[in-house]
């Protein structure tokens, strides 16, 4: 995708058909004509001014996933504009740099229009990561990997059940059988799962390592060499992968070990290695939370509701107040996996006890979406210093968000 810079900034969301690789044109929704949407970039202390124009047949927002900004700006479901209608943001980007997204947020029908196409990536640069000198222009790739389940014509279809959605094949930056050319070189991949319901174990078919330097919330306190890395709904990861040693001609696959798929072919060519100048590993300093006032515990219980309630777009279930930090409690009673994700903050996740039973090199630092599966409890510090006003908590498996798996708190 194009990148472009969050000023004087215009997106609109339309119906478009668009060639998915190998001549398959397919109908999608689409924000400025590109599937997924063109990557925003900006700087620390950048000021967004954002006009949304839903020209979709049906009511539509945009939501900044990552982003803390306040209520009016943030695309909450209660904001949601119909169709010919404009939505005028202006927020300043006051948060480290990281690889944030943006998406539809509409009560009920979020699941539908991220699958039909509506996603696209949000980095934020700062002065402390850029002074790291990683990998740049052609060598910094953003994949947003996502599934789909395509017609015979070629179209693809949303057929969700009770437990989701699971597409039959892996697009990477909405393309089918995708594969990059890569010189030997270290690149660095953002890496979004933008798939509505399904989870990835993303690993290289020759067995090495990829080194994670990054997650939701920006650089890791320490990076490390990972062989695997999950990733839940909405879930973000930040690697380099060396390719210098490669010879030419070799081809690597990023595979998803959960479903045994090849997602993304690397085809190494003969470019000569470009020098790297980062020095691993990078640290980076990330300051605990102090201890928790309060802790209130939350269970996502079946598949569509939060401590026993369906979403109601009118009712405030929790008040929290700014500037305190509290340990909220994620438990759940089945049908996982819930990625739990929050607005109005960023985490940190302190324990998981039950399933996997630990936590993951990729759950450090700063997060605002952490997966929870069966049987597990996922212990986050949290903190609202930012905004006063009305955020909310929910499931990041879409189906589970559409279906009531969400709730509305404020920050007082
Ligand atoms: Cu990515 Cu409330 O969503
Ligand atoms: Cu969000
Ligand atoms: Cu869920």
């Amino acid at each position: 995708p194009a990148e472009v810079k969050p000023t004087a900034l215009s997106i609109t969301a339309a119906p478009i058909t668009v060639n998915l690789g190998g001549g398959n044109n397919a109908q999608v929704w689409a924000y400025n004509q590109s599937f997924p949407g063109p990557t925003i970039r900006a700087n620390r202390g950048d000021n967004a001014t954002i006009t949304f124009q839903n020209q979709l047949p049906e009511h539509s927002i945009i939501h900044w996933h990552g982003l803390v900004v306040s209520t009016e700006n943030d695309g909450q479901p209660q904001q949601a504009i119909q169709t010919g209608e404009t939505y005028d943001y202006n927020f300043s980007i006051n948060q480290r740099a990281a690889f944030n997204w943006y998406h539809p947020h509409p009560h009920m029908m979020t699941g539908e229009q991220v699958y039909n196409g509506l996603a696209g990536g949000f980095i934020v640069n700062d002065s402390e990561e850029s002074a790291k000198n990683l990998p740049s222009g052609k060598y910094e790739v953003p994949l947003v990997i996502r599934d789909a389940t395509f017609s015979k014509s070629g179209d693809m279809l949303y057929k969700p059940t009770s437990g989701g959605f699971f597409g039959q094949i892996a697009l990477v930056n909405g393309t089918k059988d995708p594969y990059l050319d890569v010189d030997r070189a270290v690149y660095r991949f953002r890496i979004l799962n933008g798939a509505n319901s399904r989870v990835f174990g993303l690993a290289l078919s020759n067995g090495a390592s990829m080194h994670l330097i990054g997650n939701d919330g920006g650089l890791l306190p320490l990076s490390s060499d990972q062989a695997r890395i999950d990733m839940g709904n909405g879930e973000r990861t930040d690697v380099l992968i060396d390719f210098r040693n490669y010879p030419a001609g070799s081809k690597i696959m990023l595979r998803d070990l959960r479903a045994g798929w090849d997602i993304l072919e690397f085809r190494v060519g003969n470019t000569e290695q470009k020098p790297f100048y980062a020095t691993l590993p990078l640290t980076s300093a990330v300051e605990p939370l102090p201890a928790a006032v309060k802790t209130r515990t939350f269970s996502f219980d079946g598949m569509t509701k939060i401590n026993g309630n369906l979403y109601d777009v009118n009712r405030i279930d929790w008040t929290v107040k700014k500037g305190d930090t509290e340990l909220w409690v994620f438990k759940t009673n089945g049908n996982a996996p819930h990625p739990v994700h929050i607005h109005g903050a960023s985490f940190q996740v302190v324990s998981r006890s039950g399933g996997r039973g630990k936590l993951f090199a990729w759950e450090a630092g700063w997060k605002d979406t952490v997966l929870l599966e069966d049987r597990e409890t996922v212990t986050v510090r949290i903190r609202f210093d930012s905004f006063t006003g009305r955020y909310v908590m929910h499931c990041h498996k879409l189906e589970h968000e559409d279906m009531g798996m969400m709730a509305n708190f404020e920050v007082v």
